[in-house]
């Protein structure tokens, strides 16, 4: 069973969740790491689930198409969409206080 650490608003929160997992979908019916997961559209349009893998990258797909356009350079940097993944082995994740705005706005030039 893969752990999960999330770091969310200086806390860290820890499970373990079954194989092949999505943390938006678990978080949308309130299993953990709801409520300390932001999130919104669940399908790669907002980055509002924006998370910074901290461990486990290795272990992760390439990110997508949907990940590419929304975090941009940020994926560099470990960023990932958390609504894209379907976590399979441990990990450990950071979201920022402050969402991430979508790559090409204005709101991610001036950040
Ligand atoms: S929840 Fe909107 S991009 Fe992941």
């Amino acid at each position: 069973m893969p752990t999960i650490v999330i770091h969310s608003n200086g806390q860290t929160y820890t499970d373990e969740v079954k194989p092949d997992t999505n943390l938006v979908v678990r978080a949308g019916i309130k299993q953990f790491p709801y409520p300390n997961l932001r999130y919104e559209c669940g399908m790669g349009k907002c980055a509002k689930c924006a998370c910074q893998v901290l461990k486990g990258a290795e272990h992760l797909p390439a990110p997508n198409w949907k990940e590419k356009k929304q975090l941009g350079e940020r994926i560099g940097q470990g960023y990932r969409l958390t609504c894209q993944l379907w976590v399979t082995h441990d990990i450990e994740l950071s979201q920022d206080a402050v969402c991430v705005p979508p790559a090409g706005t204005a709101a991610a030039a001036a950040a």
